[in-house]
């Protein structure tokens, strides 16, 4: 793209400031800016006018999960099922690792975040140990796909190379890099990250598919006969991954979708809800939940509305080919962004400053046809690392895996 295609691409969508160090910069920095403003799709800004709306929502009702009790009494025939399709080879693991992480506050990758006390214990190799634990008992190495971004992808692979993959057979792995979107400030204006460069962010976890599409990936799941991807967060530490009932019970249940779940804590736990919208399975967000929701019952007098999910879920393949990126929401993030000032100082925020836009993984299970909610002890399963103290971090889920008897 030529300077003048780029002025006149961006004076259209009114983001002339993205050129405002163009002169300053040298010959190099000046052709990486202009292919980036080629490249950037900046029709995202757009979701800008949902900001304080929220989005308009079908007709909610209850979504049944299997419970503990049901999944104990089946347990070896889920069992059997989920190790002939592990043996098989059609199924495969994903992790989701192209976020920032920015609650935690550290500059590495969340995986690199080192939880242990007496020796290292990082998030990533709680993770690997957990689906070693799986590979070892069906003897079977699962596929493992690991997705970054364009900023933690370097560091994430040398991380996972230096530390021999903490145990897991490296030609098993398989990296890919999901897509980014701009950032911009509370008045919809991108900011530039460095002088040469728009400051942009991870897509969204629900990127993982057409980024994995793209990065040419699906020939992988073709050639090996993958019909089942067990998709799951960097940061619960506790993450129990192809675990062999959860695989059984929704292959067996012949749905779209498996979804692990736990038991809420409390009716107004900040927790997204699995239910059936317009009669399709969808996760209502804990703040779109309605009283009329919350004290809803079931027909043993149990709460209808649950059951939250841990972001684990196990997709069927051949559905994720209909999921497609336009169908879903944009989620329109308050976040920290580091920019570039006037002077062209970089400024990194101690409080948010803008707006990153996201497409969110739950928003997937909305396009699919069924969905089975597989119930989960919180305590052995659901331990996640978002901020350094408090609810849902480092210390809690250090209590948590000394609970379940891992040595930290
Ligand atoms: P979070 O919603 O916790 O986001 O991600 P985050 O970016 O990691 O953390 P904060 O909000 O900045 O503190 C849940 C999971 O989805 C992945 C994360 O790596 C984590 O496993 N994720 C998130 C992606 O893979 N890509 C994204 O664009 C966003």
């Amino acid at each position: 793209m030529t300077l003048e295609e780029a002025k006149q691409k961006l004076q259209d969508i009114k983001q002339e400031q993205l050129l405002q160090f163009y002169e300053t910069l040298d010959e190099n920095q000046k052709s990486n800016l202009l292919s980036q403003i080629d490249e950037t799709d900046f029709s995202v800004l757009k979701h800008l006018s949902t900001v304080g709306k929220g989005t308009e929502k079908g007709e909610f009702s209850p979504l049944k999960a299997m419970q503990l009790d049901e999944i104990e009494r089946r347990k070896d025939e889920f069992y059997t099922a989920g190790v002939q399709a592990i043996k098989e080879g059609r199924t495969a693991a994903l992790l989701l690792a192209g976020g920032m992480g920015t609650r935690l506050g550290s500059d590495n990758p969340k995986g690199m975040y080192n939880i242990g006390i007496t020796k290292e214990v990082y998030i990533f190799q709680r993770i690997i140990e957990n689906l070693l634990d799986v590979v070892k008992e069906t003897d079977t190495w699962i596929r493992l796909f690991i997705m970054t971004s364009e900023k933690n992808h370097d560091a994430t692979v040398s991380f996972l190379k230096e530390k021999d993959y903490f145990g897991y057979r490296e030609d098993r792995i398989v990296f890919f890099k999901q897509d980014m979107a701009p950032a911009c400030d509370y008045n919809g204006k991108v900011y530039l990250e460095e002088p040469g460069r728009i400051a942009t962010s991870p897509n969204g976890n629900a990127g993982w598919y057409s980024s994995m599409v793209r990065a040419g990936l699906d020939q992988i799941l073709t050639k090996e006969g993958i019909e089942w991807i067990d998709v799951f967060a960097v940061d619960n530490v506790l993450q129990r991954i192809c675990d062999p009932c959860f695989v059984g019970a929704t292959v067996l249940s012949n749905v779209s979708v498996g979804a692990k779940v736990v038991k809420k804590a409390a009716p107004d736990e900040k927790v997204g809800v699995i239910c059936l919208e317009d009669g399709r399975p969808s996760i209502v967000e804990y703040y779109e939940l309605s009283q009329d929701m919350m004290d809803a019952k079931d027909d043993q007098g149990e709460p209808a509305y649950n059951y939250g999910v841990i972001l684990n879920y196990l997709f069927h393949v051949p559905e994720l080919a209909e999921v497609t990126d336009d169908k879903m929401a944009y989620h329109v993030v308050e976040k920290k962004i580091p920019y570039v000032d006037e002077k062209g100082q970089k400024v990194k925020p101690s409080e948010p400053n803008g707006y990153k836009f996201e497409q969110l993984v739950l928003d997937m299970i909305h396009q699919l046809d069924s969905c089975l909610p597989y119930e989960v002890v919180r305590e052995k399963e659901f331990a996640p690392v978002k901020n350094p103290t408090g609810i849902d971090s480092v210390e809690s889920a250090r209590s948590l895996c000394q609970k379940n008897h891992i040595e930290l």
